[in-house]
């Protein structure tokens, strides 16, 4: 390859052949759980305005601050490459009048989204994730079956060694009580905090948690916890949303820790980790914004959802590695003179018609490597075209028969039929 050959751009990979059967696989499952669920399919565009993420996501966040794709169009406004899909999914479901449909509406999608993160392995800079969103409800059943639901796919997947943390934050007079309580704490310990935890202090206290830095890690071990702080109806919530956990034997670990990158969260979070994964542990995550719709201008709509990484879920469960094995071949069409390539092209054309995976020749091969190449494709049947008479090759068996070339279709189905 020469030096200046063009590469993906780093972050990306290419979904190659016999790889996506493995994706294939997962889209099917993952439409079965979530559909026979009562979830219905959505998609949303690639790119959506910038406002919606800056005022959805949270103008604090690391999403928005740093990892954003933002471009300005031809026309002068600022669009973003989706980071995320909670956000364009209320943002369809207001532009189409969905809260006006019985709640709870339940939305899934598959999708790519894009951030600028630092690329490793399982973290990229385009990435896809299944989501499912359940919007219109406060119950706390709702919590729990979407939970429940993640849980079921990555287990049917054959995701190993998973853990369920699980917290609230609460409604937010809860959290602003709490941050109170927390900056106050910070302040106090700010001689010891690393300097992007102190300067975030009056912007996002609650990231503090998420610091890998020593001295920091040590200040938030004792420092006050939200679950402590939780108003009467949002530990009532939080208790329910337990019990019916329970009560379908999904275990958990409270984590009074857990944070999530996200702002618009309200009451349930969680998160999924796997062992079978490396540094980029979490495979899934999600919980209520029951304030997300108001904030992008809607009616008050609680709601709560989640979102599991495709590429994290592929190398948990194993999937990432298996090669697919490549698609049957009922039939080859090869010829012996160049001539006879109008007679086979129609041949092979039939042949889809009549429900057959047919391929012809296509690269110019004498004949003896056109049937190589139909060995190489593990062809069931190959016909080799002469004038006036054509030969029809059962691969499996090696028997080789004269058809007229009007009659091999036939021979073909018959052959195939005869077999089951
Ligand atoms: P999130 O935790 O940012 O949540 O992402 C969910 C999952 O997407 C992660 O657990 C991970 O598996 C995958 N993921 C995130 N970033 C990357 C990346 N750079 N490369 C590969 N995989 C990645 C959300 O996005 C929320 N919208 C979830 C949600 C839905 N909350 C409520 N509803």
């Amino acid at each position: 390859m020469s030096p200046d050959t063009i590469k993906a751009p780093r972050g990306t990979y290419d979904v190659l052949p016999g790889q996506s059967v493995a994706r294939a696989a997962l889209e099917a499952r993952a439409r079965a759980i979530l559909e026979g669920a009562g979830y219905e399919r959505i998609e949303t565009p690639a790119f959506e305005h910038t406002d919606l993420f800056a005022r959805g996501v949270g103008a604090s966040t690391d999403i928005v601050q740093k990892e954003m794709y933002t471009l300005t169009d031809g026309s002068g406004r600022s669009l973003t490459l989706r980071p995320e899909g909670t956000a364009p999914v209320c943002r369809a479901y207001l532009e189409h009048g969905m809260h006006k449909r019985p709640a709870p509406v339940k939305l899934w999608y598959l999708s790519s989204f894009f951030r600028y993160e630092r690329a490793q392995a399982g973290r990229y800079r385009q990435f896809w994730q299944i989501g499912a969103e359940a919007l219109g409800s406060d119950d706390p059943a709702v919590d729990a079956e979407s939970i429940v639901l993640l849980c079921t796919l990555l287990a049917e997947l054959g995701v190993g060694d998973v853990r369920l943390r699980l917290a609230s934050l609460g409604d937010a007079d809860s959290r602003s009580e709490y941050r109170e309580r927390l900056q106050d704490y910070l302040q106090t310990h700010s001689d010891r905090l690393a300097p992007e935890v102190r300067d975030r202090i009056g912007a996002n206290p609650l990231r503090a948690f998420d610091s890998q830095h020593e001295a920091t890690r040590a200040v938030m071990a004792d420092a006050p916890r939200l679950l402590d702080c939780l108003s009467a109806p949002d530990a009532e919530h939080f208790a329910a949303v337990r019990e019916l956990l329970d009560a379908a034997e999904v275990r958990y670990e409270i984590d009074s820790t857990l944070v999530r990158g996200l702002d618009y969260y309200t009451r349930t979070v969680f998160e999924l980790t796997s062992d079978a994964l490396g540094a980029q542990s979490g495979v899934g995550g999600g919980g209520r914004y029951d304030r997300l719709v108001e904030v992008l201008g809607g009616p008050q709509t609680p709601a709560m959802g989640w979102a599991a990484g495709i590429e994290r879920i592929l190398i948990a469960s194993g999937a990432a590695d298996q090669q697919a094995p490549a698609a049957a071949v009922d039939l080859f069409v090869a010829f012996t003179e160049p001539h006879l390539r109008a007679r086979a092209f129609a041949l092979v054309q039939l042949a889809r018609s009549a429900g057959l995976a047919a391929q012809m020749e296509l690269a110019g091969r004498a004949l003896k490597r056109q049937l190589g190449h139909a060995d190489r494709l593990k062809a069931r049947y190959v016909a080799i075209l002469d004038d006036p008479q054509s030969v029809l090759k059962d691969m499996q068996s090696g028997r080789q028969e004269d058809v007229a070339s009007d009659a091999i279709v036939h021979a073909v189905l018959r052959g195939l039929r005869d077999m089951v």
